[in-house]
Parts: structure tokens; C-alpha cells; sequence
């Protein structure tokens, strides 16, 4: 994958460009962020215009009780534990300073300790990862700026997605939240297990949803078009996660039941970035025989 996808003006400049107009394009991007950052800075009262959110955690959500796949952190894949496989992934991204594990449950937290990861324990009545990350993040002695959800039923999530979505959310202080995206394929269309996402030319989201959106009349998926599915990663400015879990629950929300959609119905502004990931999520055991035919074939070990 390129990271440097994430940014048009990198992108497009990169491979014709002398180190001249480089040092230009990075120069303005400076500027545009500076500006930036005073506005951020003013939203949030805060007054730090050097390495904005720069400290930064990744928050491995964990929890044994699933009404899909009970266990299913502590799966193996090749032999080894999926919420590991995530883990030793998460360990490689460069923006992280750290990077723990919050999880409720006895048996992970002692996987987890055994290969090595640090572990908070969070309570039972977490309803969700996000919910989990806050508890986990106020339970953390060390103040962090940006908080990365990465959901460990993404084994082969890169490192570099990881880090994608941090430097995001630190180029854009308007933003409160960011999140990745890759190609849909075809036949993920009308699948409402696969969330498509729509952003606008800054690369903020407009929407996501279950349905297919855009919507073509013909009523079917359009080869032509570069739909979106989004991924599930996530970081979240700390000081937005305080409030985040706070705000009432919101109509398109509770339609598509898809919690992000609290964020943009609140106004706020999420940053979105593409990346060539291929998606081998494990929502059901039938997924684990595929992830493994798939690292079998790839040679991943
Ligand atoms: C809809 O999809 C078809 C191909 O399936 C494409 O030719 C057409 O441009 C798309 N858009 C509209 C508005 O029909
Ligand atoms: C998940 O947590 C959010 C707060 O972060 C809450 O508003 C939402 O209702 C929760 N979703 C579910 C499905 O429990």
C-alpha cells in the first residue's frame, strides 16, 4: 500500500516533481496547517501550535462474550492468536507510543500478557470498543492527544493504515476523528455487513451506510464507479472521546446502526483516508478457514 494516497497534493506531485516545487508543496502544507491549528487551537482552548496531538496510543478493543463468534480474539490463525496477529502489527506502526490492550475478560488478558502486551482491564459494562477505549484511556497515567481504536478482527491490518489515520487527524485539527477507507469490491455492493463511506474533495466524510451510496438508477453497482468500503480503524481526538460516548444517540445512527454516523449528525468532522488494503475482517469462523487460504497463498506466516 501508499501511504501517500492519503494526501492528493503529495501524490499527484510526487513522482514529476523536482525537489524545488517538493520543498513548495510542503511549505504550504505547513502554512495550511498552521492556520489551521489556530483554529483547532481556539475550538479546544488549547495553545500548543508545535507537533500538534502528538502523543498518540493504539487501543486494541478486546472481548471474549460475541453473539457471532463467542471467543473470538483467542482464535487462532496459523497458530496463532488472532488478537496477537493484530497486536504484533499495531507494535510496528512508528506513530504509536504505545500500544495496550483493554479488554474485560481474565483469559485474553492473560494471552496477552503471555506474548508480551501490556493490558488494562476495563469493566463488563462497556458496550462497546469505544466505550472501552475511554475507559481504558482514563485508566492510562499518561496524558495522550490521539486515541487509535484498532479492531482486533482485523488481523492483517498494515502498520502503515495505522499510521495513515494518526498523521490525518494531526494535519487536520478541524477534524475530531479519522478513519480509512479502500476500494469496495463489486460484489460487496449490496452486503450491509460492508460499510461504503462518500467524502467530500477535502476528504472529509460526507456519510456511510449499510445500502449502497452512491446510488446508481439502474439500480445496480456501477463497474465505473470507485465506491468506498470503510475500514474498521479508528482514532479519535482524546478530548472528543470525553464527550463522544456522552452525546444521545442520533436517528441516522440508530437507522444504520452504525455508531460513527454520531459524529457527523453532531456536525463534527471526520477525516477519511484511502488506502489499497485488501479487507479480511474475521466476523465468523468461516472467515478464519479464508484469512489462513489467504496467508497460505501470500506466504504470510
Ligand atoms: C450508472 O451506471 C451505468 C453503468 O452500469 C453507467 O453507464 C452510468 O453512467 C451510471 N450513472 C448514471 C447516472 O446512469
Ligand atoms: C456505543 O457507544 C456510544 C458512545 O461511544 C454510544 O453512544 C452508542 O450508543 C453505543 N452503541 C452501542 C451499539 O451500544
Amino acid at each position: 500500500m501508499n501511504p501517500m494516497t492519503i494526501c492528493p497534493a503529495l501524490s499527484s506531485s510526487s513522482s514529476s516533481s523536482g525537489s524545488s516545487t517538493k520543498a513548495w508543496i510542503v511549505h504550504g502544507l505547513v502554512a495550511g496547517v498552521a492556520v489551521a491549528v489556530a483554529f483547532g487551537a481556539h475550538r479546544y482552548g488549547m495553545l500548543r501550535l508545535k507537533k500538534f496531538r502528538s502523543r498518540v496510543v493504539g487501543i486494541i478493543p478486546a472481548r471474549l462474550a460475541s453473539s457471532r463468534f463467542h471467543g473470538k480474539p483467542l482464535v487462532p490463525i496459523l497458530g496463532k492468536p488472532m488478537i496477537q496477529r493484530t497486536w504484533e502489527r499495531a507494535k510496528q506502526a512508528s506513530t504509536l507510543d504505545h500500544v495496550v490492550v483493554a479488554t474485560d475478560d481474565e483469559k485474553i488478558a492473560a494471552c496477552c500478557r503471555e506474548f508480551g502486551a501490556d493490558v488494562i482491564m476495563t469493566s463488563e459494562s462497556c458496550r462497546n470498543g469505544t466505550e472501552r477505549c475511554n475507559e481504558a484511556l482514563d485508566k492510562l497515567q499518561i496524558k495522550y492527544d490521539i486515541v487509535v481504536n484498532i479492531q482486533g478482527d482485523e488481523p492483517l491490518i498494515e502498520p502503515e493504515i495505522i499510521d495513515g489515520v494518526v498523521k490525518a487527524l494531526q494535519a487536520a485539527p478541524d477534524a475530531v476523528f479519522s478513519t480509512a477507507v479502500t476500494s469496495l469490491k463489486p460484489e460487496d455492493g449490496f452486503d450491509p455487513n460492508r460499510v461504503k463511506c462518500v467524502v467530500n474533495n477535502q476528504g472529509y466524510a460526507i456519510y456511510f451506510s449499510r445500502g449502497l451510496i452512491p446510488f446508481n438508477k439502474s439500480g445496480k453497482v456501477n463497474p465505473q464507479f470507485p465506491y468506498l468500503l470503510h475500514l474498521g480503524i479508528q482514532s479519535y481526538d482524546t478530548k472528543f472521546l470525553k464527550i463522544y460516548p456522552g452525546l444521545p444517540p442520533t436517528p441516522l445512527q440508530l437507522e444504520e446502526d452504525l455508531e460513527q454516523l454520531k459524529v457527523l449528525e453532531n456536525g463534527y468532522k471526520m477525516k477519511v483516508i484511502k488506502v489499497d488494503h485488501e479487507a479480511h475482517g474475521v466476523d465468523t469462523p468461516e472467515d478464519v478457514e479464508k484469512i489462513e487460504r489467504y496467508m497460505r497463498e501470500k506466504n504470510i506466516s
